[in-house]
């Protein structure tokens, strides 16, 4: 019994079973609460924690381990009324605001395809075919390589992240795709992405999607870029209808289906 109840919070660790005496988030999964918290964490919160969570003064908010330790109704009393002795003041504003940046709070750390998320993915799917995403990007077994596979993103990344990648491609490089510039002994110029990189050799693929073999005896000079090779300006070609259904239809891609966050559900009952 006793080790049954010690292994509980880990079976349980997606989730935190709120006590019995704790009011539940009655935001939970709300989109507009989301939007409406995203717009009271860049005004209050921001400052510390990076405009969008990313950590600074205070921590990184996107860790979903460090949120998930907390129930919704403790992330309350926190934001509520800061942390004693930390830098992080008590946030003077009415019940259905706090509750509001909970949820938002929520919504970073969460992969996308586990959170209620706004807009209509099969709309989605239409902007992603104009926009030309598929030239780039794989979508289970279509597309090009020049850019990370999608087939599986919604499971692997918040929502937060994906409206970030497509709207401020480059703020943050995806692990195995930096951008670069290399000057080759034979006077060629080769500009693409360094995939599989060790001391000695590595793989250039270019814009076209050509592969080449590099060693680093063939390099004359070689540079990390610090523009991404993705258009940085869907945020200007797709209107803000548009960019919310594409990023709702990304959300979607998983490889196995994952049910959405519901509110969680109380145990009444559960041995204690
Ligand atoms: C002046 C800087 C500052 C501001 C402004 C600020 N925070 Fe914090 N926040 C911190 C620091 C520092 C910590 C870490 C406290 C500790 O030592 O546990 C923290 C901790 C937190 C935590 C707990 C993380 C955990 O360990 O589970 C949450 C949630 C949080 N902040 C949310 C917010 C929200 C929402 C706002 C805006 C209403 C906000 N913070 C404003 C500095 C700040
Ligand atoms: C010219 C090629 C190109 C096009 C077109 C392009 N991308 Fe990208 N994309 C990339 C590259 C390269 C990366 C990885 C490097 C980076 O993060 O900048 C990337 C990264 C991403 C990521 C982050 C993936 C991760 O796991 O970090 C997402 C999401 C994404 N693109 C979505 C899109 C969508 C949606 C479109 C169409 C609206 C699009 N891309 C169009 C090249 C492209």
């Amino acid at each position: 019994m006793r080790l049954f109840l010690l292994l509980l919070p880990a079976v349980l660790c997606a989730q935190p079973v709120p006590r019995m005496d704790e009011p539940d988030n009655p935001l939970t999964g709300d989109p507009a609460a989301v939007e409406a918290g995203r717009k009271l964490f860049t005004a209050s919160c921001g400052a510390c924690h990076g405009a969008t969570g990313e950590g600074g003064r205070g921590p990184n908010l996107r860790d979903g381990k460090l949120i998930r330790r907390s129930s919704d109704f403790q992330m309350f009393n926190t934001i509520r009324k800061g942390v004693p002795g930390s830098d992080m003041p008590g946030a003077n504003l009415p019940d259905a605001n706090i509750w509001q940046l909970v949820t938002f709070v929520r919504a970073l750390g969460a992969p996308a395809a586990e959170t209620i998320v706004p807009g209509e993915p099969s709309r989605g799917e239409l902007v992603y075919a104009k926009s030309g995403c598929a030239g780039c990007h794989m979508i289970s077994g279509r597309g090009g390589t020049l850019g990370p596979d999608l087939s599986n993103i919604g499971a692997a990344r918040s929502y937060e992240y994906l409206r970030e990648s497509v709207l401020k491609p480059g703020e943050r490089i995806s692990a195995g795709y930096q951008p670069v510039t290399v000057k080759l002994k034979d006077g060629r110029t080769l500009e693409g992405v360094a995939r599989n990189y060790t001391n000695y050799s590595f793989q250039l693929m270019d814009k076209d999607g050509k592969l080449y073999l590099l060693n680093a005896s063939d390099l004359a000079d070689a540079k990390v870029d610090v523009a991404s090779l993705m258009p940085a300006d869907y945020g200007e070609r797709l209107s803000k209808e548009e960019m919310t259904d594409l990023v709702a239809y990304l959300s979607k891609r998983t490889l196995r289906p994952v049910e959405a966050r519901r509110r969680p559900e109380r145990r009444r009952g559960a041995p204690r």
